[in-house]
């Protein structure tokens, strides 16, 4: 009998020769059974930024989150690595909106600034940037529409400049979240011919046309002026449809896969994290964070307890690293934990 078969053995035996409170019975006890670590290392902390001097307001339906002009910047980043945190992903509001994004790949467009700005401020910290264009255009959709299509080729295009601006003005790491097909090899061929081949494509690879988006829309001004993007996003009903887009990004040169959003999906966290070898990020969107935070000011739960339930539940689903709004909140929880 292997000594599996004799655990499980031993496990049939069951009550009272089996009890499970006795490993739960101390506080050490349970730190040393525990088998899911959730750790700043894990997080990754996005950023809104915007034009304009002296701006740090608070983005009404996401309490805690603001919108920094560049200014702010350095005390926010310092503020970020003093807590350890390894890395922060972009969201820029630009100046003028229009039908293809002009600011996306401009050189002093709003990101591109704000990448050369932390990196001044901060070299150490790991920048990534949002290649995508609903922040930038007048439409709101996430590619070049013609006659109310959002068109894919065309748009591949623009993602390939997108990235090429980010990585010139020093981002570490892009992360094309368009939900076009062939985004990401048109990214990677886009950076390999600028000289960029060094640079990771973190890919939001099963990205789901989410109503978890919501806050994010407000803050980033980018809801679709017509329709919606259900003709790129995917339905939230499938599953296997995931696996082939995850496995598609990995062929187009995909460095790191992410799941998105997060809660409602853990099934497929733990899907994607069973069958690909690859690092797999997991984005705890808008509206998970609103959620918890609106309730918890509520007083109907409590919000560092449900907090760092949610972000265990994520990392025990399977995700190795988590875009969420709560990281800087996370770290300072964790670090009170472990004195
Ligand atoms: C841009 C983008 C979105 C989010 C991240 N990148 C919004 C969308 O697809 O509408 C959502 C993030 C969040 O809700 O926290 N394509």
């Amino acid at each position: 009998m292997t000594e599996i078969e004799e655990t499980s053995k031993a496990a049939e035996t069951g009550f009272p020769t089996v009890r499970m409170r006795r490993l739960r019975r101390t506080p050490a006890l349970r730190r040393m059974v525990r088998e899911t670590k959730l750790s700043v290392d894990d997080f990754i902390y996005p950023l809104f930024v915007v034009h304009g001097q002296d701006i740090r307001q608070e983005i009404s339906s996401m309490p805690g989150v603001y919108h920094l002009s560049l200014d702010q910047l350095p005390r926010e980043v310092n503020e970020i690595s003093a807590l350890d945190i390894p890395a922060v992903i972009l969201f820029g509001i630009p100046a003028h909106k229009d039908p293809i994004g002009l600011e996306n790949f401009a050189e002093h467009g709003i990101i591109q600034e704000a990448v050369r700005t932390i990196k001044r401020a901060n070299p150490d910290l790991t920048v990534i940037t949002d290649v995508c264009m609903c922040e930038y255009t007048d439409h709101g959709h996430c590619g070049v529409v013609r006659d109310h299509q959002v068109l894919n080729d065309e748009t591949l295009t623009i993602y390939g400049r997108v990235a090429v601006s980010h990585a010139e003005a020093g981002a570490d790491m892009v992360a094309p979240s368009g939900m076009m097909d062939g985004q990401v090899g048109a990214v990677r061929h886009a950076l390999d011919g600028a000289g960029f081949a060094q640079l990771p494509i973190l890919a939001y690879a099963a990205k789901y046309a989410s109503n978890f988006y919501g806050p994010f829309r407000d803050a980033a001004q980018s809801p679709p002026q017509f329709g919606d993007r259900r003709s790129y996003q995917m339905d939230p009903a499938n599953a296997r449809m995931a696996l082939r887009e995850i496995a598609l990004d990995i062929q187009e040169g995909a460095d790191i896969v992410m799941v998105k959003p997060a809660l409602p999906y853990l099934d497929i966290i733990r899907q994607v994290r069973d069958r690909f070898p690859l690092p797999l990020a997991a984005y705890n969107v808008s509206g998970e964070y609103a959620m918890i935070k609106a309730a918890a000011r509520n007083g109907w739960l409590n919000e560092q307890g449900t907090a760092l339930e949610m972000l265990t539940g994520i990392k025990r689903a399977g995700a190795d690293l988590i875009l969420t709004y709560f990281a800087k909140d996370a770290a300072r929880w964790l670090s009170e934990q472990h004195g």
